[in-house]
């Protein structure tokens, strides 16, 4: 192949790097307003009145709306249509929206700020999984049942039960969100911002306002990292800006500050997990049940979706016969949490690769080796019943992660040095994973994508998408899959930013589906010119055959090496005799099932696979744990550019080594205490140990050029294989997340899982 498979460098590096890029901030128009949104300070409340007389009297104040001023629909649409834009009678959790400011100046806006006066009626809060639980707060709740858990127990020689607890993690994407909303003349209105999913967008813009959907255009800026933060938010941010310059009939600019964004957008959902696990004392799994729960704030947002991925990957990568998995997503006084790179795995992944390892350390055998006996393979059915049949990195990502951390070697090394050792332990660990490519069964309504390809009479060509590039190279590797359909050199491909007017609704970009669906929804736009192309080839050639070979900027028929024209002379010939070069395509996704008695279907079309072996030092005086190396190896199907799955595994490793360790929200009655990052800690490049990204391509027969999608899995099973190097490393299990040195000290005194 000419460009896929190429680690060519990335389309969007040069603005990056050079800051000509322009983000949401960047862009300023005549007569704009500033925005910013005053949040309710208590967990739960009624709103007995509000005072805005002080604050409107502020000079260069344009405008001050509550829920009163909305035209339309005071409902942000998504699942469960149960968050307003602005909050009504009561608040339901600390940092919802209550009043909007517009005004000349950013000083005016804050003092306005400062003089609106809300006066409240507190309610009792429910903050905690187990209250929420007792009064039957639920947002969405899914079951997995097969076989018999009875009669899988019994036959378990060993059963291990333990409690996880997992922590909320903070995006800390580089960009906080911004939004710049614009009527346009026609009566609608122009979004521009940093966001995932444009479409989400323009729907919520159009029901707040109660407008059409064609009168909404919602294009993304350049964004500055999402993690799946900006999924669901920017919609209430664009909500809030369209209806201030509906009411001022200006240009409104509404960018959060580092602590408004922490405080009032969505996390990773905190997780509390029992999980019991039976097993035979040969290694195999005979029975599994889970109980998951995960705190997901005062609205459903993206739980349902979130709690539905977490179900079915609870097992994880592993066959067993008797399942019975029952999780919820609880309603509380919280900041609403939603999707964070992983989906509700990286939570469920901590308890069932801690419970491996206890496992293989009760059997006395190697964790690996433990892995070995039950991962799935060929023919296996997962947790929902589905039989896999292709494509499957299981056991080729586990031995590439064995062979090349030289793990045996090192588990004997690391025991040998640790005799002799006092202060310093060291220790390996292993986590392996699976993860269902795109949005599955849970969210198979939106599996579908459109592209736009078209053809300048020079050969150059603008491709469309209605997926978003957010820092993990998308542009760019669609980019190639052009370049290579048409067998022409890369440059030649320029694509265009994501515009609703442009392209047709395409889903989100998230679940790691935009290499697949938009790259398959490209191939469809590229094959249908090169049909209409290769019929002018045919006449210009005088050739019969119907196969042509497009390669190096040629187009060559397939029976005679010596019958070829350049691509450009094949553009140039089709512009003559009007042949139409530009092209709508479309994607549907490969069909997926759920059903909701038993959780049994085929849940996602397709799956990645991941092994991950961290090495670490714990200092057992100070319980400092340092991580001097992880080895990953990924199978994402054909890597379309290496360089950027490397990339992706770096900063994934990266992120995961921050939740494994370090990052804790901090609360008091409900409210964030640490909102910025001075005290919300993230990994630096100092944390950087070494990672060894290792590619596996076990290609995907319906995946462009056999490719599935990964972006997610580097992040997922970092936590486990660190907390399981620390075990081996000191005999201490800590059973929550972040795994600090106080947790480690804790534990310490009763150590010996
Ligand atoms: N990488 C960077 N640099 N920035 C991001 O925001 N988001 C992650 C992952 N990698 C993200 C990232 C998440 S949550 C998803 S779902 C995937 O990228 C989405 O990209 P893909 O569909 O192209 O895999
Ligand atoms: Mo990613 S959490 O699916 O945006």
């Amino acid at each position: 192949m000419r460009t896929v498979g190429k680690s060519l460098i990335r389309k969007d590096s040069l603005g990056k790097v050079t800051g000509s890029s322009k983000f949401i901030d960047d862009y300023n128009l005549p007569d704009q307003l500033h925005a910013k949104v005053l949040t309710s300070t208590q967990p739960h409340a009624v709103i007995k009145n509000i005072d805005v007389r002080a604050a409107m009297a502020v000079p260069d104040v344009k405008c001050i709306l509550t829920y009163k001023d909305i035209p339309g629909v005071n409902i942000l649409p998504l699942i469960i249509p149960d968050m307003p834009f602005l909050a009504e009678e009561k608040v339901n959790f600390p940092g919802e929206a209550v009043v909007l400011i517009a005004a000349r100046t950013k000083s005016a806006l804050e003092e306005a700020h400062r003089k609106i006066k809300i006066y409240y009626q507190p309610i009792k809060p429910v903050f905690s999984i187990k209250e929420a639980v007792k009064k039957n707060n639920i947002h969405k709740s899914y079951q997995i049942l097969r076989g018999d858990i009875i009669k899988g127990f019994k036959e378990a020689d060993v059963i291990i039960e333990n409690e996880y607890f997992t922590p909320y993690q903070e995006h800390a994407y580089i960009e906080t969100n911004g939004i710049l909303a614009q009527l346009t003349e026609g009566g609608g209105i122009k979004i521009l911002g940093s966001m995932q999913c444009p479409f989400y967008v323009q729907d919520a813009v159009a029901k707040i306002l109660g407008i059409e959907h064609n009168k909404v255009q919602v294009i993304q800026a350049t964004t500055g990292g999402a993690f799946g933060g900006k999924e669901d938010v920017p919609s209430l941010i664009a909500g809030w800006a369209a209806l201030l310059s509906y009411h001022t009939k200006r240009p409104v600019k509404l960018i959060l500050s580092r602590e408004e964004d922490i405080i009032s957008m969505s996390k990773r959902h905190p997780g509390y997990i029992k999980y019991k696990t039976g097993i035979k004392s040969n290694g195999t799994l005979t029975a599994v049940d889970v109980q998951y729960y995960l705190n997901g704030g005062a609205y459903a947002t993206l739980s349902p979706a979130v709690i539905w991925r977490g179900s079915v990957h609870a097992l994880g990568p592993y066959a067993c016969e008797n399942i019975k998995i029952k999780a919820s997503a609880v309603r509380t006084n919280l900041v609403p949490c939603g999707a964070f790179r992983g989906f509700g795995t990286p939570q469920i992944l901590f308890a069932h690769e801690s419970q491996m390892d206890i496992a293989a350390h009760k059997l006395n055998m190697d964790p690996a080796q433990l892995r070995r006996i039950n991962l799935l393979k060929k023919g296996d059915k997962t947790s929902t019943g589905q039989i896999l049949s292709q494509s499957i990195g299981s056991f080729k990502t586990l031995n590439k992660a064995l062979k090349e951390s030289r793990w045996k070697y090192k588990k004997d090394k690391y025991k040998k040095e640790n005799k002799i050792n006092s202060n310093i332990k060291k220790g390996i660990g292993i986590s392996t994973v699976f993860y269902g490519v795109g949005l599955g069964a849970g969210g198979k309504h939106h599996a579908r994508s459109g592209a736009f390809v078209q053809i300048h009479k020079d050969g150059s060509i603008n491709i469309a998408v209605g997926t978003t590039e957010m820092g993990q190279g998308m542009q760019t590797v669609l980019s190639q899959i052009t370049s290579e359909a048409f067998g022409i050199d890369l440059n030649l491909v320029n694509i265009l930013e994501v515009d609703t007017s442009r392209v047709p609704d395409s889903g989100p970009t998230v679940a790691s589906r935009s290499t697949f669906t938009s790259g398959n929804a490209i191939l469809d736009a590229c094959n249908k010119i090169k049909e209409r192309m290769e019929v002018v080839a045919g006449q210009i050639l005088k050739s019969k055959t119907k196969k042509f070979i497009w390669e190096n900027n040629f187009i060559i028929t397939e029976s005679n090496n010596k019958g070829k024209i350049t691509y450009l002379n094949l553009v140039l010939e089709c512009f003559k005799r009007h042949i139409h070069l530009a092209q709508q395509g479309w994607y549907k996704a490969p069909p997926t099932s759920f059903n909701l008695k038993d959780g049994q279907g085929d849940a996602y079309f397709t799956y990645s696979y991941a092994a991950n072996i961290a090495e670490v030092e714990v200092n057992i005086k100070t319980f400092e744990v340092t991580i001097k190396k992880i080895t990953a190896a990924h199978d994402m199907g054909k890597a379309i550019n290496p360089k950027l799955v490397e990339g992706q595994i770096e900063g994934g490793t990266l992120q995961g080594i921050g939740y494994a360790l370090m990052e804790e929200v901090l609360l008091k009655d409900g409210r964030i205490i640490n909102p910025n990052f001075s005290t919300y800690i993230i990994p630096t490049v100092f944390d950087m140990p070494v990672i060894k990204p290792f590619i596996i391509e076990e290609n995907y027969s319906k995946g462009p050029y056999g490719s599935k999608g990964f972006g997610e899995l580097p992040l997922m099973g970092v936590a486990p294989a660190i907390a399981n190097a620390v075990y081996d490393a000191c005999k201490i299990r800590v059973f929550e997340l972040p795994l600090t040195g106080e947790r480690l000290l804790e534990r310490s005194k009763n150590a010996g899982s």
